[in-house]
């Protein structure tokens, strides 16, 4: 019968049938322990001289990494064995023997091993932290259905930046220059007007001209967008969902943690509720450190880094002025100064998770701010219909899928955070 390694405590004294990959071997005397993959899992198989009659031990010896096989065998319970199961070989049936596969288990530099993404996704790093991924991405729809959110999926072709024009990948249009999104959020504030309580995931782009270990041209948002909510409870509701998704995977990928190494003594510690603070608040932490840094900048890296040091939770900032937000920021009536908008960096330096914030209401005060951005106005027509038509407080964000695949998985770069990462100047494979 075949099983997936991942359910192999449940067949102990059976036989079973693996399909999969050989990860690794060794030889001990009289006796080969191979070490089979099948996606969910890794087993090791015991195979013993006295098998030789059956041509399985010299399978065991010839048999190279990567190469495909069924593997047949009884499962036993043995501490000793990697995931406390093993399999004693009955017969083990070649499917390919792969020749010189060139990821082997010494350590290999990034520069070999990003070309070869196709083949390092095997590894059983990459396994753990793709298993990560899939769980947080499961447990964030899990909690916005359960709140009663429904997912309507925003367009990918569009004609009009949402976060500014410096990060837009043109595409040719039948002969008109239109871009690949920056954010489905503008779409889903005409969603939120239509149904409610809104999200969409998917694929996000940014020309980004920075080299950093937090920037991919490619990545994957989370964009919940709620009518009539406004700037404390949009906090309080990213607040539950991080506080879900960190639950969800430390009760259900110990495993992959494990793997991972990951210290899991800080998210242990990530409980309501998170601090939060205004930026003239954060601007007074950083200038504790960094001099040179003044009121009305925007935060890089090191500066959200010095914050997270002084905290082991994520870290709400509010009120940022607005000239260094987007155009759709909602400016604070009691604070012209300032916009209603939040960002969450995330702890142990792994810079800003969540942007988000309430939007402008107001057709007038929309107009002057496309100015005053020099936005065109005529692609954000229909933007401004939903100030015309029955214009309603509400606000959104944008948790960024790869920086919280890295935070959580203690991952330095996001690279390694999704299959096929998209860098600058990088497109292989
Ligand atoms: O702060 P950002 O730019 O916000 C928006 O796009 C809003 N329109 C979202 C909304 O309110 N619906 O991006 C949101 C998050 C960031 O906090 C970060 O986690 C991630 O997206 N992000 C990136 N992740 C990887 N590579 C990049 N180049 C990223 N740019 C943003
Ligand atoms: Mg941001």
């Amino acid at each position: 019968m075949q099983v997936y390694i991942q359910d192999i405590a449940k067949y102990e004294g059976k036989a079973v049938t693996i399909k999969g990959w050989l990860y690794n071997k060794r030889s001990s005397g009289k006796v080969r322990f191979i070490l089979v993959r099948d996606g969910t899992g890794i087993v090791q198989s015991v195979i013993s001289a006295d098998q030789s009659g059956q041509g399985l031990f010299e399978t065991a010896d010839t048999i190279t990494r990567e190469s495909s096989l069924i593997l047949t065998g009884i499962v036993r319970k043995d501490a000793r064995a990697p995931g406390g199961y093993e399999i004693t070989a009955q017969n083990i049936e070649l499917i390919q023997l792969a020749r010189d596969y060139p990821i082997t288990p010494k350590e290999h530099s990034i520069e070999f091993l990003l070309p070869r993404r196709h083949l390092w996704l095997r590894s059983r790093k990459q396994f753990a932290i793709m298993r990560i991924r899939h769980q947080i991405i499961r447990a964030c729809r899990n909690f916005l259905d359960q709140q009663g959110f429904l997912c309507i999926d925003c367009p990918i072709l569009t004609p009009a930046s949402v976060e500014g024009t410096t990060t837009l990948f043109p595409v040719d249009y039948y002969g008109d220059k239109v871009y690949l999104t920056q954010s489905g959020q503008l779409y889903n504030e005409a969603t939120a007007a239509a149904l409610g309580r809104v999200y969409c995931f998917g694929p996000t782009f940014r020309a980004e001209k920075s080299k950093t270990r937090r920037h991919l041209t490619e990545f994957w948002m989370l964009e919940p967008e709620i009518a009539y909510m406004e700037l404390n409870e949009l906090i309080s509701l990213i607040e539950d969902l991080i506080v879900y998704v960190v639950t969800e995977v430390l009760e259900q990928r110990k495993t992959e943690l494990t793997i991972l190494e990951r210290d899991i003594k800080p998210l242990g510690n990530i409980k309501k509720p998170f601090p939060r603070i205004t930026y003239k608040e954060a601007v007074d932490i950083i200038k504790k450190e960094d001099k040179n840094f003044h009121y009305g900048d925007d935060f890089g890296a090191p500066h959200e880094t010095i914050i997270s040091k002084n905290f082991e939770r994520p870290v709400f900032i509010h009120h940022y002025p607005v000239g260094i937000k987007a155009f759709y920021m909602k400016q604070d009536p009691k604070d012209p100064e300032c916009s209603l908008s939040v960002d969450m960096i995330g702890p142990e330096g792994y810079g800003e998770l969540v942007g988000g914030g309430q939007r402008e209401d107001d057709y007038d005060t929309l107009i002057k701010k496309l100015k005053e951005k020099k936005l065109p106005e005529e692609p954000y027509r229909w933007y401004l219909d939903l100030r015309r038509y029955g214009t309603f407080p509400h606000s959104g964000f944008g948790l960024g899928l790869e920086r919280t695949v890295a935070w959580i998985c203690g991952i330095r770069h996001v690279r390694e955070t999704i299959a096929f990462p998209r860098m600058l100047e990088k497109i292989y494979p």
